[in-house]
């Protein structure tokens, strides 16, 4: 790959602060290892545009994001928006339409940084969480709206293809790590259909791969044991709505939600995968300079990783690594670090370029 085409969308609140530091780690690695060119198109989606014009994501804007390489998404969320229009309208539509089924979210927590966890040895683990089905589909409704008789349903979309293809992705990726450890997550015991598909599919699947070894929870357990015993998740696979819970919760054990990065993957690259903070757009904070740029600048180096540039991404996930032992090894000291959004971001760049 001699060049990327890289669709960026800053977006809403924090997200442009923390994007411009992961292009400037972006920029840091590809100057290091000698290419590939970056060229990037930014695109004007989210609060400003929609309170501007009441667009949230044309055909127009999609067509062009479609011919890009990667897209680098900051965060979608503004308090002048009505909940779910933004959400709706331009974050689950790029997924849905550009077939983001893998949406990846690594955890490891790096020795020294804070977790509220007594004891957070060893924690990495990988959730593939599915994503263009189950609740997120946007299928149902309300009738009766305002009266006492309101009914309200959002039904959960599941297909033994859509299940097939996630469960597969993410045997792969347990069979590809040392310990080939697959835990799947649902609710089995209740959700009885979606369960029931789910398990059977990771059943077939399981028996190509005889050296992954499986184990299943309910998701309510697998809340208990993210706090009790991290340590004992390898990959977990599991349903966009649980996934989506479950990586909250191990953003807070790992160090915090900046540091948790994803990628909404099309594993066939039929289309542009996206690469985003799992944080969200934390209007409060916006245009101070304190939000950590970790996890987008983690993100990118999913986004390498995703383009085949191995090498870039590794340059990029050891350069945090380093920095998290920085920031360990001075709140040992009692003297914290005290820096600004770009300030970390300079921190990793200069730490890539060595
Ligand atoms: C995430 C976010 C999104 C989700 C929202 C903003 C639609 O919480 O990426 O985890 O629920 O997937
Ligand atoms: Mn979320």
């Amino acid at each position: 790959m001699t060049s990327i085409d890289l669709a960026v969308i800053p977006g809403d609140g924090i997200g442009p602060e923390v994007v411009a530091e992961g292009l400037k780690v972006l920029d840091a690695v590809c100057e290091a290892l000698g290419g590939p060119e970056i060229a990037t198109h930014t695109y004007d989606l989210g609060a400003r545009r929609y309170l501007a014009t009441g667009e949230t994501l044309t055909d127009a804007d999609l067509e062009d994001i479609k011919g890009r390489d990667a897209i680098l998404l900051g965060a979608i969320g503004d308090p002048r928006v009505p909940s779910g229009v933004l959400e709706r309208g331009l974050l689950l539509k790029l997924r849905f339409a550009l077939d983001h089924y893998v949406n990846l979210r690594p955890n490891r927590h790096y020795p020294g940084v804070p977790t509220p966890l007594a004891d957070s040895g060893g924690i990495d683990f990988l959730v593939v969480r599915e994503g263009t089905e189950g609740l997120y589909c946007g299928n149902g409704g309300v009738v009766r709206q305002g009266t006492p008789h309101e009914i309200a349903t959002e039904v959960s979309v599941n297909t033994a293809y859509g299940v097939e293809r996630v469960v597969r992705y993410a045997f792969a990726k347990a069979q590809a790590r040392p310990r080939k450890k697959l835990t799947y997550v649902h609710k089995h015991n209740v959700l009885v259909n979606a369960g029931g598909l789910w398990r059977r599919v990771v059943e077939e699947v399981g028996a190509e791969y005889p050296d992954v070894a499986v184990d299943y929870m309910h998701v309510d357990a697998a809340t208990i044991f993210l706090v009790t015993d991290p340590a004992r998740f390898d990959v977990i696979a599991t349903d966009n709505l649980f996934g989506d819970i479950l990586t909250d919760e191990a953003g807070a054990i790992t160090g915090g939600i900046g540091l948790a990065a994803s990628g909404n993957i099309n594993p066939e690259k039929a289309f542009p995968s996206m690469f985003e903070p799992i944080h969200g757009s934390a209007p409060d904070i916006a245009g101070k300079q304190i939000a950590d740029p970790t996890a987008t600048i983690a993100s990118v180096a999913l986004m390498f990783d995703h383009l085949g540039l191995a090498e870039h991404a590794r340059a990029i996930e050891d350069a945090i690594e380093s920095d998290m032992a920085a920031r360990a090894s001075a709140a040992e000291a009692g003297a914290p670090l005290k820096r600004s959004t770009s300030d970390v971001g300079n921190a990793v760049a200069a730490l890539v370029r060595g």
